[in-house]
């Protein structure tokens, strides 16, 4: 079976930063499964779906027109509806929607087998909340990064302030403890590690500390 490297955890512990160094170094392709669930919140925002059932969420997964667009100079784009919408989908907004629509069973099942697609020669990382439990059961390497939610939030405080969004630290810390809360109180796919998973605490590691740790663990075990 093809290799995958399954990481998972809450908002702003890191792992996208992680997965795409990681990706990077080994030549391996990666799944943002967030961004899936941001650009499925997106386009339930555009079409005024927010307060709609459940049925049209589901329908709005299984049609999603969701295409990745790899570049090895400019980066991956995003692209919903043939439009570029790979800045908009970083919003707090997406980022709410996408938690709110994720514990529908029926989603999350349109979702899986565009997430599973990914796996490809000569293998993957995979960033996202039921990557090690649902999505790649199988995957030879489990982690799963954890963090307190302050350092969490501080962490993405930094990280918005750099790209010149005007956020308080505070609505951060609520939005963060907010989503931890729907991610793991869900009866579906619940943000728990893998019985297999290694958990790594972040909150004392620098992000070049946390991937020497993995490309330690990537070697040891696969
Ligand atoms: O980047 P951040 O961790 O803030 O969020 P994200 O990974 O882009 O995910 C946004 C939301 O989508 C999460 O809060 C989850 O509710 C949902 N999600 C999920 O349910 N399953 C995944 N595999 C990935 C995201």
């Amino acid at each position: 079976p093809l290799p995958v490297i399954a990481v998972d955890g809450p908002s702003g512990v890191g792992k996208g930063t992680l997965c795409s160094r990681l990706a990077r170094s080994l030549g391996w392709h990666l799944l943002d499964s967030g961004a899936i669930y941001r650009a499925l919140a997106l386009k339930i925002i555009k079409d005024a779906l927010v307060d709609a059932d459940e049925d049209d969420w589901i329908q709005a997964a299984t049609e999603l027109d969701l295409h990745f667009e790899v570049d090895a100079d400019r980066g991956t784009r995003i692209m919903l509806d043939g439009e570029n919408v790979t800045a908009r989908l970083r919003s707090e907004q997406c980022a709410k929607v996408a938690s709110q629509v994720a514990p529908v069973a029926a989603v999350r099942t349109a979702l899986l087998h565009r997430q599973q697609a990914f796996l490809k020669p000569p293998g993957l990382v995979a960033d996202g909340r039921d990557m090690g439990t649902v999505v790649f059961k199988n995957a030879p390497l489990k982690l799963f990064l954890t963090a307190s939610a302050t350092i969490r939030a501080e962490r993405r405080y930094k990280q918005l302030q750099s790209a010149g969004v005007d956020v308080k630290i505070r609505d951060l810390l609520k939005d963060i403890e907010a989503r931890d809360q729907r991610d793991s109180g869900r009866a579906v796919a619940p943000l728990v590690p893998a019985d297999d998973a290694i958990v790594i605490d972040t909150g004392d590691l620098s992000i070049d500390k946390v991937y020497e740790l993995a490309m330690q663990l990537v070697h040891d075990n696969l």
